[in-house]
C-alpha cells in the first residue's frame, strides 16, 4: 500500500508541464472525481483500522502534493505568456528625429562655401555697446546714417544696445588681430522694425572680411560672385552704388533669380531681382580705430541676411514662418 503511495509521489514529482492543456488533464487525473484522490478514498473502508491513520495522512499529503504542483505549474505558464509580452527580440518603437531649422542649414552651408576659400569663423556678442556698433564703423553721435537702422537701446543705459549688423564682429576682431584677416561671422540682429512678410525686429546676417596689402574692388567683386555660383548655381549680380559708413566706395548687390514661380513673384516683387547684400571697400577711418595702418592696409567687407536667402532656396514667401516654431512647417526640413 506505502509502495503505491510512493509510486503515485514520484509520478507527480517528476510531472512537469508548459502546456495548459497537459497541466489541466493532470489536475483531472489526480483530483478530479474520478480521479486518483477520490479511489484512494474509497478504498479507505477496506484499508485495516489499525493502518487507517498512516493511510488518512498519505492521502492528505499526496493531495497537498498535486494541489501544490498544480499551482506551481500555473503560475509557470502565466509567467511565460507574461515574458512574451515582454519580447525582448520585438523591434522597438519608431524615434521621431528633429531636424535642423532651415537658417541654420543655411548659415552651415555658407560657411562652408567661405572656408573652402579660407576664411576662419568669428562670433561677438548679441548685446553690443555703441562702439562697436557704431561709434568704430564710422557712425559717430548724431551721425544722421544712424537712422538707417533703427535700434533697440536698453532704456537704463543708452551706451548698451542690441546689435543692429553683425559688422560690430569685424570691429571686435579688427582691435585684437592683425592682417592679414580673412573672417566671416554668423549671428542673430535685431531692428526696431514694423513686422512684414519680408522683414522682422530678429534676423540673421553674415558678416565678412577680408583685410589685406593690396585689397581692391576687384577681390570683392570675384568673392562674390564665387559665392553666389557655389550657393545657388546662378551668378546674373548687378552692383548698385550705394552708402554705407563703413565702407568706400559701397555697394548692393542684386541676383538676378527670374520670375519661374508665384513665390519668385512675390519675394522680388514682380522684378525678378532681389538685393542679396550690401558691400564695399572698409573706410580708412574705421581701420584706423582699430588701430590698423589704413595707408598700408587695404580691405573689402559684406553682409548678408540670411532670412532673404533661405526665403529664395526653399521658397518661402513670409519671413515669419522662420519664427513661429510651427512643427508643420519645420517638419518639411527634414
Ligand atoms: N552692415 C550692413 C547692414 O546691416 C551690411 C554691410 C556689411 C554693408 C558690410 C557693407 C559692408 O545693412
Amino acid at each position: 500500500m506505502i509502495k503505491k503511495f510512493e509510486d503515485y509521489i514520484s509520478r507527480v514529482k517528476k510531472f512537469s508541464s508548459q502546456d495548459s492543456k497537459e497541466i489541466e488533464s493532470f489536475k483531472i487525473e489526480f483530483l478530479g472525481r474520478k480521479g486518483v484522490i477520490n479511489d484512494l478514498f474509497s478504498d479507505f473502508k477496506n484499508v485495516p483500522s489499525d493502518q487507517k491513520k498512516e493511510y488518512g495522512q498519505k492521502i492528505n499529503e499526496l493531495k497537498n502534493l498535486i494541489s501544490k504542483k498544480y499551482e506551481d505549474l500555473k503560475l509557470g505558464v502565466k509567467q511565460s505568456s507574461k515574458s512574451i509580452t515582454e519580447d525582448y527580440t520585438k523591434p522597438g518603437f519608431p524615434i521621431s528625429s528633429g531636424s535642423l531649422h532651415p537658417i541654420t542649414t543655411i548659415k552651415n552651408r555658407i560657411i562652408n562655401i567661405f572656408s573652402k576659400v579660407g576664411f576662419e569663423l568669428s562670433e561677438g556678442p548679441e548685446i553690443e555697446d555703441d562702439w562697436h556698433n557704431f561709434t568704430a564703423l564710422n557712425l559717430p553721435k548724431d551721425h544722421p546714417a544712424r537712422d538707417m537702422q533703427d535700434t533697440f537701446f536698453i532704456q537704463q543705459n543708452p551706451d548698451i544696445l542690441l546689435r543692429t549688423h553683425t559688422s560690430s564682429v569685424q570691429v571686435r576682431y579688427l582691435e585684437d588681430n592683425p592682417p592679414p584677416l580673412k573672417i566671416i561671422s554668423p549671428g542673430r540682429v535685431y531692428r526696431n522694425e514694423a513686422i512684414s512678410s519680408r522683414s522682422h525686429c530678429i534676423f540673421h546676417q553674415i558678416e565678412g572680411i577680408y583685410v589685406d596689402e593690396k585689397v581692391s574692388f576687384a577681390d570683392l567683386k570675384q568673392m562674390i560672385l564665387y559665392f553666389t555660383k557655389s550657393m545657388f548655381g546662378k551668378s546674373k549680380l548687378r552692383f548698385r552704388p550705394s552708402f554705407f559708413p563703413f565702407t568706400e566706395p559701397s555697394a548692393e548687390v542684386d541676383i538676378y533669380w527670374g520670375l519661374e514661380t508665384e513665390t519668385d513673384h512675390r519675394i522680388t516683387k514682380g522684378t525678378g531681382w532681389l538685393e542679396i547684400m550690401g558691400c564695399g571697400m572698409v573706410d580708412p577711418n574705421v581701420l584706423q580705430n582699430c588701430n590698423i595702418d589704413s595707408e598700408k592696409y587695404t580691405g573689402y567687407a559684406f553682409g548678408l541676411g540670411l532670412e532673404r536667402i533661405a526665403m529664395l532656396i526653399y521658397q518661402i514667401p513670409d519671413i515669419r514662418l522662420f519664427f513661429e516654431n510651427d512643427v508643420r512647417f519645420l517638419n518639411q526640413f527634414k
